[in-house]
């Protein structure tokens, strides 16, 4: 049974990661390589404890509670001891395989890894360690204190134990949990992400602007927020590495990237994290008008 967690990466994946199984009761290590990304992941965690404090979604006194559990760390060696591990560092296959692997020799051996990748492949990272069989995906949705969702992927050789055991611990993190194989994109940003490339294509060509079609998609669809709003959100770099991995998977020119968010990137235009995407974004986060 899960009683400790490791999180492997303090940004704002993992630290909200981090929050919600503290929140849950577990024992949590929080790991980064700098103390500044500990300490701003810590921040992050307290900004949004305040912000459900405030509002009553978590009792008065709890926050402190919640903090308590969790311990910050610059040592990849302080995972040894947890039963799940989740890592959710950078984007990049070749950083988490290797870090898998040395996970894989500090961590016990019935210790159960999960990533929190977005869209590389499950059975790829789990290749890079000695338990293909418990190695699973457990993908979260930013902002993770307040989306309901964890997509729980099976690689190639995870087996049912594994899987069981990260739909319960999501379930006890007040998420739900819905098991999905393989696939590039597997289904969330299969779906997503040709919307959002749709969007930014129907923007280039001049069929409406920005605001435009964020409001049909707001208004029409329901959506909380429009595809270039939620582009931004994400980060286009985030957008564009999952796309290729779409086009590359699949070789189906559908998933091609439009070459206007290719452009955004090239430019440093990334999101909401760099200030400047398809909207502009203050240091706080928020949208400048
Ligand atoms: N911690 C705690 N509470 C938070 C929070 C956080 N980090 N962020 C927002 N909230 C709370 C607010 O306090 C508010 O609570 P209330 O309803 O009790 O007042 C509620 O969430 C709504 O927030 P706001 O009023 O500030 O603003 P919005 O109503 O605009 O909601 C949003 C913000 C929840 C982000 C909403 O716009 C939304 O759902 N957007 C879409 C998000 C989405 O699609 N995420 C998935 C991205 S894809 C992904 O992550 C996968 C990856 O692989 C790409």
């Amino acid at each position: 049974m899960v009683q400790r967690i490791a999180v492997l990466g303090a940004g704002q994946m993992g630290a909200g990661i981090a929050q919600v199984a503290a929140a849950a009761g577990y024992d949590v290590v929080l790991r980064d390589v700098k103390q500044e990304f500990v300490d701003r992941g810590f921040a992050s965690i307290r900004g949004s404890l305040e912000k459900l404090e405030s509002k009553g979604k978590v009792p008065a006194g709890e926050s402190a509670r919640i903090l308590s559990r969790i311990r910050g760390t610059l040592s990849p060696r302080d995972a040894a001891d947890a039963d799940l591990v989740v890592e959710a560092i950078v984007e990049d296959v070749a950083a988490k395989r290797e870090l898998w692997r040395e996970l894989d020799a500090a961590c016990k051996r019935e210790a159960i890894f999960a990533s929190n990748t977005s869209s590389i492949s499950i059975t790829l990272l789990a290749s890079a360690t000695r338990r293909p069989e418990r190695f699973v995906g457990m993908h979260f949705f930013n902002p993770v204190p307040v989306m309901k969702l964890v997509e729980v992927i099976r690689g190639e050789a995870t087996d049912d134990a594994t899987t069981k055991a990260v739909m319960d611990a999501a379930v006890r993190m007040g998420k739900t949990p819905v098991e999905v194989h393989d696939y590039p994109g597997f289904v969330s940003n299969r779906v997503l992400m040709p919307m959002i490339n749709e969007a930014i294509f129907a923007l280039q060509e001049g069929v409406a602007g920005r605001d435009e079609i964020d409001t049909v998609m707001k208004l029409g669809m329901n959506h909380p927020m429009g595809p270039l709003e939620l582009a931004d959100f994400i980060g286009l770099d985030t957008c564009l590495a999952i796309l290729r991995v779409l086009h590359d998977g699949f070789g189906d020119p559908k998933y091609r990237p439009c070459p206007l968010l290719v452009r955004k990137v090239q430019a440093g235009h990334l999101g909401r994290k760099s200030g400047r995407g398809f909207y502009a974004w203050d240091e706080k986060g928020a949208q400048k008008p």
